[in-house]
């Protein structure tokens, strides 16, 4: 792992930003998939900005997201799906040449699952894949006790992702399952980029790059990434 602690939010946003770019760089035909949430609003806002800059070309490059919340379309409040369209893809001037985005409100969630396995197999590996961690350590969906082994599947979401999901929903709305890309995919990435900001993440960051390689933190799978770069604030870096 190559841990990079960034001074505060702006800078970790940049940095991940430059990283992620670098990759698209190198392969103009790459398929890249950033996460949804807080910490990435930043990192997707300056990606957009390098696009729109010209200093990335996405023309030959393809997106997928990383997870949604079994229930929610990317119409719908909260969920990954409007994140994505709202803060990163409607501000490129320039379009990906291609886009998978994961309908969470699909009538057969099995098929929906199907689909993003077969987008990867068709256009992956992952030539970067940026990531945010969960307070429990998990990677998109890959919840606590998830198996390593996993592509794409539905996953039931754990007490502590409920228990943080009201930031996003308020009490409005009550998943109970995630669709997510799975680790398997995640370690295939060529480059993955874990994000992180803010004392709350200090303590699972430490056990993430730390503590032991264990499935009870998810995250911490990434030491065996052979390219991964860990892009911290010193707030969430704290304890390393
Ligand atoms: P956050 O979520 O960016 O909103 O903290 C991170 C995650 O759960 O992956």
């Amino acid at each position: 792992m190559k841990i990079i602690v960034c001074k505060d939010y702006e800078e970790m946003s940049a940095r991940a930003a430059a990283l992620a770019a670098d990759s698209v760089r190198e392969n103009p035909q790459a398929l890249i998939s950033f996460p949804g949430g807080d910490t990435p609003r930043g990192m997707v806002h300056a990606f957009a900005d390098l696009v729109n800059a010209g200093e990335v070309d996405i023309a030959r490059a393809r997106y997928v997201s990383l997870d949604e919340w079994v229930g929610l379309s990317n119409e719908d409040e909260g969920s990954c799906g409007l994140f994505n369209r709202a803060e990163f893809l409607s501000r490129l001037q320039k379009p990906f040449l291609d886009l998978h985005i994961i309908n969470g409100k699909a009538e057969d969630i099995e098929a929906e699952r199907r689909a993003l396995d077969a987008y990867i197999v068709s256009y992956g590996p992952l030539d970067v894949s940026v990531l945010g961690i969960g307070m429990n350590g998990h990677l998109g969906f890959n919840e606590d006790g998830v198996d390593f082994g996993l592509n794409a599947h539905i996953i039931p979401l754990s007490d502590t992702t409920k228990r943080v999901m009201t930031k996003y929903f308020g009490e409005k709305f009550h998943p109970e399952y995630g669709i997510s890309q799975g680790i398997a995919q995640i370690m295939a990435a060529k480059k993955v980029i874990l994000i992180a900001n803010g004392a709350h993440k200090a303590e699972i960051i430490e056990k993430a790059v730390r503590g032991e390689v264990t499935n009870r933190v998810p995250a911490s799978v990434l030491q065996n990434h052979p390219n991964c770069y860990v892009v911290v604030d010193e707030a969430a870096a704290a304890r390393l």
